[in-house]
């Protein structure tokens, strides 16, 4: 259990961590304005972890948060960071806060960096997590930082890929982010009708299932086959020579790739990270630590990080279903 529960904190750091996801900004700009209001001190982090090992610090104040709330990507910068993954690159970065005086941690960052937080916390430094990636994949909460803005992103390309497909009478594979979770595949597939959804979560690999559709469809005079693909199953490739080979019809592949990623946060995750930004640092400033923000049902709560990493969560089967009917 984390040694300094309700402790004095007077002055707090924030670093992104991991992927980054549009919306981080906005999260930062809320942490550094709520904390400062609660009267307390900020540091920014730059380059999530590894930054604070190599004492990247700055001061913060409401100005250095101006105009950043409409900004892709994040201010302080991110990085994945292999030496934090240690015993003795935790301790050193809890020294480092010590040194600069950081009583307290918010980390905007997917689940890796939420374990990253949960050990920093164990040495005596208190951490507050913030749910900050694309994927969706965070089991105790229902909304992430940059899932909505990268799936109305994919959305939108994934439209402009199913206008050529259909003037070609084309088959594509149009490959999502996601790592190994199919939000985004889910969301896009339903949303721009996809013909065939692959879920790294249900997936069998059996491609004749595929082939057989596309057959089936073409007989029905369908213009076009459109795939959705997500990246934890990949080769979307050489999956489109095979399906052309068993087909007889042209069948491209598309990898969106980090253009998902990047983009001018929508309204809702602007608002959102706001709002948990906020919490996050109302969290410090009452001295919790090993704590993340999430919404569940609507409502924006907290759990222990150690209850958090212990959650498990999946494509909820009842839309799995609807999107294979759709
Ligand atoms: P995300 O936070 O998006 O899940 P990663 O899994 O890459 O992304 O984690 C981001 C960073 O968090 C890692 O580069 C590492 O510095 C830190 N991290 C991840 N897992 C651990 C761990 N088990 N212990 C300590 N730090 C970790
Ligand atoms: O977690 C966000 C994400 O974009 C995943 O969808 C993807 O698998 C991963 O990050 C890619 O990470 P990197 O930037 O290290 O290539």
């Amino acid at each position: 259990m984390p040694e300094n529960k309700e402790k004095v904190v007077k002055t707090i750091g924030v670093l992104t961590s991991g992927g980054d996801s549009p919306g981080m900004n906005a999260a930062i700009r809320a942490v550094v304005r709520k904390a400062i209001a609660n009267g307390l001190n900020v540091k920014g982090i730059k380059k999530g972890y590894q930054g604070l090992l190599n004492e990247e610090i700055i001061d913060m104040n409401r100005r250095s948060v101006s105009e950043i709330i409409g900004l892709g990507g994040t201010i302080l910068g991110t990085a994945r960071c292999a030496e934090f993954r240690t015993e003795e690159g935790i301790k050193k970065g809890a020294e480092i806060c010590r040194k600069h005086k950081i009583d307290g941690i918010v980390v905007i960052g997917g689940d890796g960096s939420y374990r990253g937080a949960q050990k920093l916390s164990h040495e005596g430094i208190n951490t507050i997590g913030l749910p900050g990636t694309i994927d969706l994949d965070i089991a105790c909460t229902d909304y992430t930082i940059g899932f909505d803005t990268a799936i109305n992103t994919a959305m939108e390309a994934i439209d402009k890929v199913r206008d050529t497909s259909s003037s070609h009478e084309r088959c594509s594979i149009i490959e999502v982010m996601g790592r190994g979770a199919g939000y985004i595949a889910l969301w896009c597939g339903v949303a721009n009708g996809a013909e065939d959804i692959l879920f790294p979560e249900k997936y069998d690999y059996n491609e004749q299932n595929i082939i057989n559709h596309i057959i089936e469809n073409r007989k029905q005079g369908k213009k076009h086959h459109i795939i959705i693909n997500a990246e934890g199953i990949g080769h979307s490739t050489s999956m489109a020579r095979r399906i052309e080979a068993a087909t007889g019809m042209e069948t491209r592949a598309t990898i969106l790739g980090y253009m998902q990623r990047g983009g001018s946060p929508t309204c809702k995750d602007r608002y959102y990270a706001s709002i948990m930004g906020a919490i996050a640092a109302d969290l410090l400033t009452e001295g919790k630590t090993n704590r993340v923000v999430a919404q569940q049902n609507g409502k924006f709560v907290d759990f222990d990080i150690d209850e958090a990493l212990a959650m498990e969560k999946s494509i909820p089967e009842y839309e799995y279903e609807v999107s294979k009917i759709l």
